[in-house]
């Protein structure tokens, strides 16, 4: 995710903005830039792709951008390749408003054509670039002030964001605002400090403002002023910052995996909000590679989606499992058969691709290189590849036809889980969008679904207030030396990915199975006291796994089963039972997996074990 850094005040501002951006490169980025105004001059911009060092060094440690006043960005790319062009500070024509922002702006592309029919520009592929005009557009028409202008601007914007702005005809201010994306404002002696987190302005204060969702604040040597969307003045209570520096990079949390597992309802609300915008379903955003002949098969994705016969879905490891729980979804709503492979087999299978089909290679950084390979072969046999994709402008990203981001954001932690939220989103989004073409949903139907989609993020939240229980069965249950996953179909899926966080990060040995196979062999492993999870999220397989798991209880097993609300008769046979709020079957996964992330974070933490970093595991598997 992108940082921003501010400061206004006695000090130079640009070693300060270096320093605040230095301190936000955790959260993973790909170009940086600064804005500093020195007293009534004219701002200066400065731009790099690549490592801060590169701005550091272009700017001789900020010793060439004199001024007092100034804004930072590192931006992670969503619209737009990563590139000094895209990089932020973005600015009017004629500089009068410089700003940076967080977020995305879901309707920039209306607001692009609405602007550029008032004789505005274009240079970036950017959201933000669209959000600077539209607020020197309404500052020039309006003639009022910046927080006229903003405010004018913010009710016209769909989507979220924080930004950072200043304007010409106010030297020594900054101007800021936000909407679901997080901002603090800090002061001291020096002068006034706005950061995207907290890690940015601790080296300076301590003391800071909350600034509220949909709020602005003003900042100048002088202090912070703050105000509603009406442009009236507000009161704010400064707070004292008590977090040492490296938990303020986790945002408060333990480990990075706990604040990844809490950021899931926001990479899930924001890669929705990629795709379906004003009830429908917009593909247009799938990014086209430049390699995509106009006249090839390739060079259209609905069309490809309208008439496929079959879908192969490639990926390695949780993404491969997000590829099953998308099998089940695709062929239910969409009803075409789709294979699944593991990438490190598929290419050694010589595998006979349908003429009629596309290949959905799945992966959160885009550089596995067993994913990657399995595209370069698809492609060779004249199969358009969507990549699903997390990481901008990576290699599996650049080499596919289309590619289909997800909006997580940067993703540390080893054990993947809000990047593996955000890819069920794309595949469900992919599965209706298939049905509607091909008129197997009618519209009333596919509306119902995108507001179940919507609850979605509410859902986890739910799930995530109540994770305390999950923290005591994990402490009672972290000595366990093996546990077993059951379930059927979109269950057995969900187990192999909570199968898998319990085992790389705690150690302990796992396995899912399907439940209807473990009679043909897996039962004999049950003795007293192993442990088995039960997952029973489907209406019509419910009964059946109740049943498994009631043959493994009668061979001494201690049951935790994972259900729905309403299904309380499970505990007529489980011994622990976890329920997760209703939706739509299909979606299901995207609610049941939180607990079973919740239960393998636990268990490692129980164990003392270094839950970000386990082990023997690479966050990107570059070798084969
Ligand atoms: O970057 P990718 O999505 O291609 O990575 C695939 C797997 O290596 C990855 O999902 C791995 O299984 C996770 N670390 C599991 O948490």
């Amino acid at each position: 995710m992108c940082g921003i850094v501010g400061y206004v005040g006695k000090k130079q501002a640009a070693p300060i903005l270096l320093d605040g951006l230095a301190k936000l490169e955790y959260r993973g980025y790909d170009s940086a830039g600064i804005s500093v105004r020195d007293g009534d001059k004219d701002a200066v911009i400065v731009k790099a792709k690549g490592r801060l060092s590169k701005l550091a060094d272009k700017t001789d440690q900020g010793r060439a951008v004199p001024g007092t006043c100034g804004i930072g960005h590192t931006r992670w790319a969503t619209h737009g390749e990563p590139s000094e062009l895209n990089a932020h500070p973005h600015c009017s024509d004629d500089m009068n408003v410089i700003g940076v922002h967080n977020g995305i702006i879901e309707n920039f592309q209306e607001l692009r054509q609405k602007l550029i029919r008032h004789d505005y520009q274009f240079y970036s592929e950017t959201d933000t670039e669209v959000a600077i005009k539209l607020i020197d557009y309404y500052y020039k028409k309006y003639a009022g002030t910046p927080v006229d202008a903003i405010n004018h601007a913010l009710v016209r914007i769909r989507g979220s964001y924080a930004l950072a702005v200043m304007f010409k005809e106010y030297p020594g201010e900054i101007y800021v605002a936000r909407k679901d994306n997080p901002m603090i404002l800090g002061l001291n002696e020096d002068g006034a400090f706005l950061g995207s987190d907290v890690p940015a302005i601790l080296k300076y204060t301590r003391k800071v403002y909350y600034i509220g969702n949909m709020e602005l604040g003003r900042l100048s040597a002088d202090g912070v002023t703050f105000y509603n969307l009406d442009g009236d003045e507000i009161q704010k209570e400064i707070t004292e910052i008590e977090w040492d520096a490296e938990s303020a990079e986790k945002g408060g949390f333990e480990h990075f995996m706990m604040k990844e597992i809490h950021e899931q309802p926001k990479a899930i609300a924001d890669t929705l909000g990629m795709y379906i915008s004003n009830g429908k379903i917009d593909l247009s955003s799938l990014a086209k590679n430049g390699a995509v002949d106009e006249n090839d098969k390739a060079s259209d994705p609905e069309a490809i989606l309208k008439e496929i016969g079959r879908v192969y879905i490639v990926a390695c490891g949780s993404a491969y499992h997000a590829g099953m729980i998308g099998k089940s979804v695709i062929e239910k709503l969409a009803g075409i058969p789709v294979e699944v492979s593991l990438a490190s087999e598929f290419r050694y299978c010589d595998p006979k691709l349908d003429k009629n089909s596309v290949v959905i290679v799945i992966s959160q950084s885009g550089e596995t290189a067993d994913s990657l390979a399995a595209l370069r072969l698809s492609k060779e046999r004249g199969i358009p590849v969507i990549a699903i994709v997390n990481v901008f402008g990576s290699t599996i990203a650049r080499e596919a036809d289309y590619v289909m981001y997800t909006a997580a954001g940067p993703e540390i932690a080893v054990a993947t889980t809000k990047a593996y939220s955000a890819q069920l989103i794309t595949l469900y989004i992919l599965a209706m969008k298939t049905a509607l073409l091909k008129g197997i949903l009618d519209e009333e139907r596919a509306k119902g679904l995108m507001d179940e989609l919507a609850a979605i993020p509410a859902g986890i939240s739910k799930i995530l207030e109540d994770k305390e229980r999950i923290q005591w069965f994990a402490a009672k249950y972290a000595n366990a030396k093996d546990v077993f996953f059951i379930g059927r179909g979109i269950d057995y899926a969900i187990g192999l990915e909570g199968s898998l966080k319990m085992k790389e990060i705690s150690y302990i040995h796992s396995e899912a199975y399907a439940a209807g196979e473990l009679k043909h062999g897996t039962i004999s492993l049950i003795e007293k006291g192993t442990l088995v999870i039960g997952i029973m999220t489907q209406n019509d397989l419910y009964e059946k796994t109740r049943s498994n798991m009631v043959e493994v209880k009668a061979r001494g097993a201690y049951l935790f089963g994972l259900t729905s609300y309403g299904n309380y008769n499970v505990e007529d046979t489980v011994d622990f039972a976890v329920y997760v709020p209703k939706t739509d079957e299909n979606f299901v996964a995207s609610l049941a997996i939180v607990p079973l992330q919740l239960l393998g974070y636990y268990m490692a933490v129980t164990k003392g074990l270094d839950v970000d970093k386990p082990r023997n595991l690479a966050k990107s598997v570059t070798v084969e």
